[in-house]
């Protein structure tokens, strides 16, 4: 169901004191919106802010996680497991992954199917490189990366599905996308569900922005029609700039 949402991908910052201290700030804040808020802190920190969390409205939950369920995979986390902590969301395919790790569409399908599988819902990110922006090839490229990683999945699954428009040439660049640019490719993204699942799971499916999103930019990002929140990385590093792009709508 299409909701207001605002998730903070820490992504790999804050040891455990850190951790801590961020979340008491968090703890501190005032939620004035409808936003659903998550918070996605390193795998050495999950149940702790799982635990710190639980009585808050504050959800947490993964960076990644693998597509088994267990096995010789030295170094990494299954969805299972992700669920024995009280983790149920999972950020997937985040460009920094796509890039670093070279996680193709057709991994990120599997990890998709094994999340999935788990009833945990995906917050599935993609979003072009500027050489692709610059060409005029932003929507080929998000076409594919959305048609390749979820378009295996039935219409019921929609609603485990979170989707996460990040322009990589926004991400922590100070660059934001406009939000003439956000709202163009969002109605692009939903126009692509609608052709393929009809229009009201389209308008179902909550489409989040991230890339450079902040406390000054944030409201006017998400008053554009087809933005539903925001996938928040440095701003989510401080407990009073998250939460004023968590109340920006
Ligand atoms: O996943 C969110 C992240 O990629 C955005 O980072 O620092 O540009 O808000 P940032």
């Amino acid at each position: 169901m299409r909701k207001n949402i605002v998730a903070g991908n820490w992504k790999m910052n804050n040891d455990l004191s850190q951790t801590e201290s961020l979340l008491a700030d968090l703890k501190n804040q005032t939620k004035t919106s409808n936003a659903e808020v998550l918070v996605a802190p390193t795998f050495t920190n999950l149940y702790h802010a799982y635990e710190a969390l639980r009585t808050t409205d504050i959800e947490v939950a993964a960076q990644n996680m693998h597509f088994a369920e267990n096995g010789a995979y030295t170094g990494e986390i299954s969805a299972s497991m992700l669920k024995s902590i009280g983790v149920t969301t999972v950020i997937l395919g985040h460009s920094e992954r796509r890039e670093y790790f070279n996680e193709t569409d057709e991994l990120l399908a599997k990890k998709v199917d094994a999340a999935l599988v788990n009833d945990m819902t995906v917050i599935f990110c993609f979003g072009e490189e500027l050489t692709d922006r610059k060409s005029g090839n932003q929507e080929n490229i998000v076409d594919g990366q959305i048609k390749n990683g979820l378009f295996h999945l039935p219409a019921t699954a929609f609603k485990n599905i979170i989707l996460a428009y990040e322009p990589v040439w926004a991400i922590g660049t100070g660059e934001t996308a406009s939000p003439e640019q956000a709202q163009d490719m969002h109605a692009f993204i939903r126009k692509t569900l609608a052709n393929k699942y009809g229009n009201d799971l389209a308008d179902s499916v909550s489409i989040l922005y991230g890339g450079s999103c902040k406390p000054g930019n944030a409201q006017e990002i998400f008053s554009k029609p087809d933005v539903d929140g925001g996938l928040i990385g440095g701003a989510a590093l401080k407990a009073e700039d998250f939460f004023a792009i968590v109340n920006a709508f």
